[in-house]
């Protein structure tokens, strides 16, 4: 069955409010009338963007395969509506990155290996722009993907309506901000929008239909869900959590889901499961960068990350009602997947290259989502972060929002005097994380690094913390390195920690024992008994090197 807009032609009983739902005894939810009917026009409804102007570009042939690059042409909204600070749905992002240079369309690029193999090159790449494929052969004309959006500093504020050439330590200070002051905002339910253009359920359920790449060469199957947002609820308190978690497509109509221990999208399923029955889901593979960002990093327990964005961006969030499960889509959102993922299910899923830099688990059992309806837009745009050997697009992001949770958190435990927090990407925003503190008191560094290496932000799968002094730039790698080759005494500032927290993922932990690593937790600091004799560091201070840089390095950039 397929349907067109409006969607409530499609026959099926509408599907009320998340708490009003009873189940049949097939476990699906059933339910009544909506609640808050109000339609209102989508962001982009009445604002066309034209696409590419085919009639410039490049062209290459590759493996006997033209492909072209041609420009994203970008026509203004047609009813002469300003530019919204946060670009709301992935068309709108796609106009933002187009009129910054920072978009290139390409058609003709095959999935097989092709998109898999350009993405990697630019994740690799940190000046690399985002790249939207189209023409995919095997798949219709504006079927089309979406990659590398948020790899570069000016793109992510352009996406979370920051100044373009905020600073690394502006951006971490903002997403601080957010974490505390942020106030929720309840979605806004409409009936319809650009997510229910096309409506497929039964046998029309076919997510084949969408070109899907072999990310990595030696995956296990084709991942449609890398740049995921994962919609799940609470089965007791209600809370709609958003996660990124991975998913390999099995069949037409069955995906896997990898979720890790301590995840909130893993607490739901537990809980569902616990009481034998299949856990509601929302999958969505196509969606704005925005959402992407709000769902692969991590925001506190209880507070749902669609209302989070809607408070940072001060634009509740438009939302249909998922007709199978209730859970609510993003009405701008370009392809949903829904279903139910299943207790007493699970299919080999993996091998998949992971963010360590390794095909990290090979092939294992993992529970199994059936999708019973898909949603889409016309021409839709899939959205990809498959990734990579670190530093990769994740990680490029993942940065400054995770520096920001872990310095937020180890504050919120009470430790003084921290001064930044830093997660560096080499180590995947985990496994090599720094903090600097104004020392106030024997055993404070001691203090700092137990409770960054145990935080929620530091426990999963942590492996080195570092305690350096405040005028140590903790995002510079050399400089931490320094420091700890030369204010650290191995013999006394040295300590491990054991059976703590790690995951499947781990690669130094071998096959058939993961689940415990251990930390290494470095005291770079000056040794507090005699930090007024140590030796006077070669400046400048921190603040002052920023000051310099901000005045001086046109030098490094221009040209007579
Ligand atoms: C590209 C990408 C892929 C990810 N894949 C997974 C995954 O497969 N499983 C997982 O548990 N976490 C994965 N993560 C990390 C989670 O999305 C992240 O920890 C997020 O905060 C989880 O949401 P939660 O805190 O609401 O559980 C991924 C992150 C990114 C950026």
């Amino acid at each position: 069955m397929c349907c067109r807009s409006p969607a409530r032609t499609c026959g099926w009983g509408w599907r009320s409010g998340w708490s009003s739902t009873t189940r049949t005894a097939s476990g699906c939810r059933v339910s009544s009338a909506p609640t808050v009917p109000t339609a209102r026009p989508s962001p982009t409804e009445g604002s066309p963007m034209t696409l590419e102007n085919t009639t410039t570009g490049v062209e290459r042939v590759v493996d006997g395969r033209t492909v072209r690059m041609v420009p994203y042409a970008i026509d203004g909204p047609a009813d002469g509506r300003a530019a919204p600070k946060v670009p709301r749905d992935a068309r709108e992002w796609l106009a933002r990155a187009a009129s910054m240079g920072e978009l290139r369309v390409l058609r003709g690029v095959d999935c097989e290996r092709g998109i898999g193999q350009i993405t990697e090159m630019l994740h690799h790449d940190e000046d690399a722009p985002a790249v939207l494929f189209d023409d995919i052969p095997g798949y219709p004309s504006g079927y089309r993907i979406l990659v590398n959006t948020l790899s570069r500093r000016n793109r992510l504020a352009m996406t979370i309506g920051l100044d373009e050439n905020v600073s690394a330590a502006g951006l971490v200070d903002a997403w601080e901000a957010w974490l505390i002051d942020a106030r929720p905002r309840p979605v806004n339910v409409v009936v319809e929008g650009p997510i229910t253009e096309n409506v497929l359920a039964d046998d029309d359920v076919d997510l084949n239909a969408f070109p899907t790449p072999l990310w990595h060469q030696e995956d296990g199957g084709r991942y449609i869900g890398t740049a995921v947002a994962v919609v799940t609820a609470d089965p007791d308190t209600g809370w709609v959590n958003y996660g990124t978690y991975r998913a390999m497509i099995h069949d037409r109509n069955h995906t896997g889901l990898y979720i890790s221990p301590g995840k909130h999208g893993r607490a739901h399923q537990q809980a569902w499961f616990d009481r034998g029955e299949p856990m509601p889901c929302v999958m969505l593979v196509g969606l704005s960068p925005l959402h992407f960002l709000g769902a692969a990093l991590e925001i506190p327990d209880g507070v749902s990350e669609l209302e989070w964005i809607g408070g940072i961006t001060g634009e509740a969030i438009d939302c249909v009602e998922g007709r199978v499960t209730g859970l609510p889509i993003p009405a701008g959102a370009e392809i949903a997947l829904e279903g139910y993922v299943l207790p007493d299910e699970t299919r080999l899923e993996g091998p998949f290259g992971e963010w360590t830099g390794y095909y990290a688990s090979k092939e294992q059992q993992q529970p199994v989502f059936r999708v019973d309806a898909i949603y889409h837009r016309d021409d839709p745009i899939l959205l990809g972060c498959p990734p990579q050997k670190p530093p990769y697009e994740g990680q490029r992001f993942q940065q400054y929002g995770r520096s920001a949770n872990l310095r937020r958190e180890v504050r919120a435990a009470g430790v003084p005097g921290v001064v930044a927090a830093w997660t560096h990407s080499v180590g995947g925003c985990r496994l090599f994380n720094v903090i600097s503190i104004k020392q106030q008191y024997a055993g404070h560094a001691k203090q700092a690094a137990l409770v960054a290496s145990q935080c929620r932000q530091g426990a999963y799968l942590g492996r080195i913390v570092v305690v350096v002094d405040d005028d140590i730039d903790v995002t510079d790698l050399h400089e931490v390195i320094w420091a700890v080759c030369t204010r650290h005494d191995p013999e006394r500032d040295v300590q491990i920690l054991t059976r703590t927290t790690s995951g499947n993922l781990d690669p130094a932990i071998e096959p058939g024992r993961k689940g415990y690593n251990s930390r290494l937790i470095i005291d770079a600091t000056r040794p507090w008994e005699w930090r007024d004799r140590f030796p006077d560091p070669i400046g400048p201070a921190p603040a002052e090197k920023l000051a310099v840089r901000e005045t001086w390095d046109w030098i490094l950039r221009s040209t007579p």
